[in-house]
């Protein structure tokens, strides 16, 4: 981080009533304006996951230094392009989220269900971004650039992109939504919301999955892929799904496969 850009960030921070009166007539224009990285909050808050990375903390006063992303202890380079993939020590697919908990739990000696009891900043509850989505930030921002490319070699890696699409189809709660009554098929909006087909466009999933994590303005926070699964989950009125859990897991296995090739720039910016 450079401390050029943390100054940019600060000052944009400090600035959103100028970014506002802007006449910003279409949400196209505001979605354009929205683009400039450097003025991205996101960066400020990334800091805060690079000190918290590197802090000893919870029962075992350990920081997450020696934790493998798969890539080997420590290595943080390039981790996230090649994220979920299965880890032979929990023999899971893990996402980057759960591989935190997971390291977290191992490495520090923090609960895994005190983590996953309260992962997500809210806005409602006044409660800023949680240490596990600052985290997962920095830990992303690490392969800013690289080219999205999971492995999909051990069968439980190939399962689960299995079972994500079929999730992905699959009708269930109230509504009888599946994902694909929102996103299979192009040009399909929300009010002025563009909803991504991601059954086969591979180009809308490129555009999605390479500028997530995301800073969501109408949240005034950071977000992970396991927000937005919890979130289009609620938005099909179903029960709050699981952090991390295996579902949410392939699901994202299923997106970040269609991904494949695009390359990651992020923070991304969102309404
Ligand atoms: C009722 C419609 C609806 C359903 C069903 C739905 N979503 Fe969404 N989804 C949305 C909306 C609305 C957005 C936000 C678009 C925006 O604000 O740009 C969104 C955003 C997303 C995004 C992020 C797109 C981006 O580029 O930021 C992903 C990924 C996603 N949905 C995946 C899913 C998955 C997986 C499921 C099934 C578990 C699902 N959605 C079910 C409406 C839906």
């Amino acid at each position: 981080m450079t401390k050029l850009k943390t100054l940019a960030a600060g000052i944009a921070l400090l600035m959103p009533p100028l970014v506002m009166s802007q006449e910003l007539k279409t949400a196209d224009e505001y979605r354009a304006a929205l683009q400039d990285k450097f003025a991205n909050p996101a960066t400020l808050i990334a800091d805060r996951g690079e000190s918290l990375f590197k802090e000893k903390r919870g029962p075992k006063n350990a920081s997450l230094e020696k934790c493998d992303f798969g890539k080997g202890p420590g290595v943080l380079k390039g981790a996230f392009a090649e994220l979920p993939r299965y880890f032979k020590d929990t023999n899971k697919v893990e996402d980057l989220e759960s591989r935190i908990v997971t390291c977290m739990v191992t490495l520090q000696g923090f609960t895994e269900a005190k983590i996953k009891a309260q992962p997500f900043g809210s806005q409602q509850f006044n409660r800023p971004n949680t240490d596990l989505e600052v985290l997962a930030l920095y830990i992303a921002l690490q392969s800013d650039g690289m080219k999205i490319n999971p492995p999909l070699n051990h069968p439980k890696e190939k399962e689960a992109r299995m079972v994500g699409e079929a999730l992905f189809f699959t009708r269930h709660g109230p509504m009888d939504f599946s994902c694909a009554t929102c996103h299979a098929s192009d040009n399909k909006r929300i009010r002025l919301q563009e909803l991504g087909n991601f059954m086969g466009n591979q180009k809308d999933a490129q555009k999605t999955m390479s500028t997530w994590p995301t800073y969501r303005v109408s949240h005034g926070m950071v977000r992970n892929m396991q927000h937005r699964m919890w979130d289009c989950m609620w938005q099909m009125r179903l029960p709050d799904v699981d952090y991390a859990s295996p579902a949410t897991i392939a699901l994202i296995s299923y997106l970040t496969d269609q991904a494949r090739g695009a390359s990651l720039d992020i923070p991304g910016i969102r309404r």
